[in-house]
């Protein structure tokens, strides 16, 4: 059985998804600080299949006991976390409270509970300023904010927890950017604030909730001068996550990227999404936004050859509203 944390989130309620679908008893833990209640139903109405959600945080430990002690949990897929760049440089402490304690507080509980296997969701942002590309995942990693920081260390402490205990085993997946969203509609990106990610922007434009998207400078080494990365449809990107169950097996510390391998610039995503959905969005040219770097994509080779996965949706399909 699985325990997911911040399963009602963007990327755990489309990863709760497939594991359903692929037979997998699930339970969900949740603060709901940036997720709604109701995504449980459209997770369950899509997948036709019943999870146990526990509203709730992990920094919680005797929640967590509790958890472990009434389910037969073997792995946890750990999604729980802050993931605002900007807010984390404002607020630090509650960057490393929620991501570094609170993983600090679940694997002590997944120890003294013999749970021994976890994936984690890390983030490319942990290489920082590209001194080459793609990134691989053995390019230098030094985050550049403190939401970086907070993932390195928890990659860090399992590194050494999976050190000193030979029978366990952490898969560590670093997310490029993921975009997009289950094809029925259900479900999708919808964070409670206002987006700072360009593709729930865009389409918060598209739907008429924002008058024009901002465009971070259009002054950077990049074909049209406009950002580039590396945009991953959010159900490959779940699928990744199947095959890191499978690779649990293996014991030790497994650091994979998950990414398409091509980057994309702003102004391209916003062509995609207007070809795929029809629509026009409007769009501004503004200065650029503070510690953004210019261009990154990942290679993805190690997860092809040691996972046997790969993103296969083009952007076209990623991009579409629903189909
Ligand atoms: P999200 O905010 O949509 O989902 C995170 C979920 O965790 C939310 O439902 C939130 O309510 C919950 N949560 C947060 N702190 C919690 C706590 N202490 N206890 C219990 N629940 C808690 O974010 P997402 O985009 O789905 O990201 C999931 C994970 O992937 C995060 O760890 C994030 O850092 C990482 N990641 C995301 C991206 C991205 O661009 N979306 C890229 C790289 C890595
Ligand atoms: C993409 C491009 C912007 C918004 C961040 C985190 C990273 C990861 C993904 C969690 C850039 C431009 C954006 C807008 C714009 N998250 N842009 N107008 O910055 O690559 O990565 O999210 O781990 O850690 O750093 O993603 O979607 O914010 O930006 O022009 O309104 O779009 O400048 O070039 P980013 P993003």
């Amino acid at each position: 059985m699985l325990l997911v944390t911040g399963g009602l989130g963007y990327i755990g309620s489309h990863f709760v998804i497939v594991a359903l679908q692929s037979g997998y008893d699930v339970v969900v833990i949740d603060n709901l600080s940036n997720s709604h209640a109701h995504t449980q139903q459209h997770i369950e109405t899509i997948a036709q299949s019943h999870f146990q959600f526990i509203e709730g945080d992990i920094r919680n430990k005797s929640l967590l006991e509790r958890i472990f002690k009434q389910y037969q949990i073997d792995t946890v897929i750990h999604f729980a976390g802050l993931k605002a760049v900007a807010e984390s440089v404002v607020s630090p402490m509650r960057y490393y409270d929620n991501n570094v304690y609170g993983s600090l507080v679940l694997l002590e509980a997944m120890q003294e509970h013999c749970i021994q296997k976890i994936v984690f969701s890390s983030s490319a942002t942990v290489y920082g300023e590209p001194q080459y590309l793609p990134y691989d995942e053995k390019h230098p990693t030094i985050p550049i904010n403190p939401y970086g920081h907070t993932k390195l260390h928890v990659e860090n402490v399992l590194q050494d927890v999976c050190q000193a205990d030979k029978d366990f085993a952490a898969v560590t997946l670093r997310y490029f950017n993921p975009i997009g969203a289950h094809p029925s509609g259900l479900i999708g990106e919808n964070p409670k604030d206002i987006p700072n990610n360009l593709m729930p922007y865009i389409v918060k434009v598209a739907q008429g909730n924002l008058p024009y998207l901002q465009v971070f400078g259009d002054d950077y080494d990049t074909r049209d001068g406009t950002g580039e990365r590396d945009y991953i449809y959010v159900m490959d990107l779940v699928q990744g996550h199947l095959a890191a169950l499978s690779y649990l097996n293996k014991k030790g510390f497994h650091i994979f990227n998950l990414g398409t391998g091509t980057g994309t610039t702003v102004l391209e995503l916003v062509a995609a999404f207007e070809a795929a959905n029809s629509v026009t969005i409007n769009q501004r040219v503004m200065p650029r936004r503070e510690g953004d770097l210019s261009k990154f994509w990942a290679n993805p080779s190690l997860a092809k050859t040691e996972l046997n996965w790969q993103a296969v949706t083009p952007l076209h399909v990623s991009c579409l509203l629903n189909s």
